[in-house]
């Protein structure tokens, strides 16, 4: 018989938070922990760990029945209901804001909540780490993945080390189409950066070492406004690496944060800024609603128990990194409301802007010039000619 094998499931939600979008409340945190601890106790998970990183409430927890099990899932969704009822009797702002609907059946996917799930047989040492990020969305994983996977500047690994020596697959999910892609690097990386590129749309969903087609990394893609259809903030994400002998060294994942990279979300969704990394203490979200965080927790998994976790960003090694994402923030600030501190058109289309243009359309005179072409959008672009139906 082959070995056990265990499932990590990250599984976030915000279900209102304590003086606006800032942070989560340590009531709400108290019942969800309950409810995993009865979990723990009926033998539905093994181990659990519950934090928050702003206004999201994330629930770290490890057991034996694979991805996407239904007991987990509605697990974390009697979670998530039974804290979304305290943040409502608190008066918490919000309450309720990822839950989109109440008809649960089987899986959170699709109703609200962010979901990275992975499932291995456990190394000796089995260390990973887990990044809940705050204020932006899935794709602002994209560049620090690339990094730490395909790039030999962050990863020394990939050049000394014969068992990274190979590379990695990336699998590249496409949220407009609802589509995705699996690509080699190093031999494909430049078809690789066309795609991910465009975090909005493109989002690295998984990462497996390539001689073995182990998994490597996980992140959770669900996009809620294209969910919901209509702006319901941000769809901060969640993400889980492995780490060390024949993954990349826990430093090496880190060392991929230490370019705060502008990502998309921050105030109302609709700006780009810097993903500063924190530790936990810090893992709320002041100016402006932000600027974005991102928390990275260290793990080991033994037996499906999780040891420890260790606040990985908590130290004065990334002082400099913060401090270099404080004067972006500055930076970016002084755009106010124009791009490309706002996000663009395309991005746009989901938050609050369009019903504020709509209104000036009718006042829009017709001046009989030559009209601009508009772009070619990408979408029609990676249609298959066949698809297109011409
Ligand atoms: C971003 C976010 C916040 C809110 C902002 C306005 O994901 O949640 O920046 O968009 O605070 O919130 P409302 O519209 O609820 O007043
Ligand atoms: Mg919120
Ligand atoms: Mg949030």
């Amino acid at each position: 018989m082959s070995k056990e094998r265990t499932t990590l499931s990250v599984i976030k939600a915000d279900i209102g938070s304590l003086a606006g979008h800032h942070v989560v409340h340590p009531d709400t945190l108290a019942v969800a922990s309950r409810i995993l601890a009865e979990g723990k106790s009926k033998g539905i998970i093994n181990d659990y760990y519950v934090t928050n990183v702003g206004d999201d409430l994330q629930l770290i927890m490890t057991h034996r029945r694979g991805i996407d099990n239904p007991a987990v899932h509605e697990l974390a969704w009697t979670a998530f209901k039974e804290a979304a009822k305290v943040a409502k009797d608190l008066g918490l702002y919000a309450a309720g804001q990822d839950l989109l609907s109440d008809a649960f059946s089987g899986n959170v996917r699709g109703l609200g909540p962010g979901v990275a799930e992975m499932e291995f047989e456990e190394r000796p040492s089995e260390p990973v780490v887990v990044f809940m990020a705050d204020k932006t969305e899935p794709g602002a994983f994209n560049l620090p993945l690339y990094r730490i996977f395909a790039d030999p500047f962050n990863t020394a690994g990939l050049v000394i080390d014969p068992r990274l020596h190979l590379g990695f697959k990336f699998t590249v999910y496409d949220a407009y189409e609802g589509r995705e892609i699996t690509l080699n690097a190093p031999e494909e990386i430049y078809d690789l950066l066309a795609l991910i590129g465009t975090p909005g749309r493109f989002i690295i969903r998984r990462v497996y070492r390539k001689s073995d087609n182990e998994i490597a990394a996980v992140v959770s893609v669900e996009r809620l406004s294209l969910i919901a259809g209509r702006y319901v903030g941000k769809d901060d994400p969640v993400a889980i690496v492995r780490a060390q002998s024949g993954f990349p060294a826990v430093g090496e994942i880190l060392e991929a944060f230490t370019h705060p990279h502008l990502v998309a979300g921050w105030m109302r969704g609709s700006h780009y800024g810097p993903l500063m990394p924190v530790g936990l203490r810090h893992a709320k979200v002041t100016r402006f609603d932000g600027p974005p965080r991102v928390v990275a927790l260290g793990f080991n998994i033994k037996n499906a128990k999780l040891v420890g976790p260790a606040d990985l960003f908590d130290d004065v090694a990334f002082d400099e990194v913060r401090r270099t994402a404080q004067f972006i923030t500055e930076y970016m600030r002084r755009h106010g409301p124009i791009m490309p501190h706002r996000l663009g058109p395309e991005e746009m289309e989901y938050t609050t802007l369009p019903e504020v243009l709509q209104r000036l359309s009718s006042r829009f005179v017709e001046t009989g010039e030559k009209k601009a072409a508009k772009p070619k959008i990408t979408s029609e672009l990676l249609t298959p000619k066949e698809e297109k139906g011409d």
